[in-house]
């Protein structure tokens, strides 16, 4: 089919890195579409984790089994990605009410400067809804356990990232307390 004929939908992110909880969307997504265009934002503003091309890749690797999905990198606006896109939604995640009022806000600034486009939320698996690649980062420079949390490449490449830093800066990982004299 040309790809003008297939319904195309873009889910937007950082992905820094890709958690279990995106790829339970981006799944969501492919039952839903023809075409998901998996787009990694460059923000100038966010201080990142990985590189661009580091998330990327593990998103192509983690999507492989998923025929509908592309892997793409944007600057600027995501309403003008997504029109040269060829695309018609955005996919985004909601996993809690906390989510709601960004997302919301987000939604109809992007319809107001792309009314052709719509915003399309998807609800994570119960299982996923509580993950965030923030908490995700946090838990492995502390040296915790995050394989229950991401696909196994992302587990390697953060566990190897933090375990090469800690070796660089060990840091004292004997919590401290002071005792009053009485
Ligand atoms: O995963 P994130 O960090 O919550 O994703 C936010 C993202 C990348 C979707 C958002 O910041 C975005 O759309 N950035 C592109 C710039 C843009 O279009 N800004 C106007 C949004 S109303």
């Amino acid at each position: 089919m040309p790809k003008a004929q297939l319904r195309t939908a873009v889910y937007p992110g950082s992905f820094d890195p890709i958690t279990n909880g995106h790829l339970d969307v981006i799944e969501r997504a492919c039952r839903l579409f023809d075409r998901v265009i998996v787009a990694v934002a460059h923000n100038e503003q966010k201080a990142a984790l990985l590189s661009i091309d580091e998330r990327m890749q593990l998103i192509s690797s983690v999507t492989s089994h998923l025929k509908a999905v592309e892997v793409a990198t944007f600057d600027g606006l995501l309403v003008e990605f997504a029109r040269n896109s060829g695309a018609s939604t955005l996919i985004r995640g909601l996993r809690a009410v906390s989510d709601f009022e960004y997302e919301f806000q987000m939604a109809l600034m992007n319809r107001r400067l792309a009314p052709e486009i719509e915003t399309l939320f998807l609800t994570p698996s119960e299982e996923t809804s509580f993950l965030s690649s923030r908490l995700v980062k946090e838990i492995a420079r502390l040296g915790g356990e995050i394989s229950p949390f991401v696909p196994p490449p992302v587990s390697k490449t953060l566990k190897t990232l933090f375990a090469t830093r800690r070796k660089k800066s060990p840091r004292t990982r004997n919590p401290r307390t002071i005792t009053r004299r009485k």
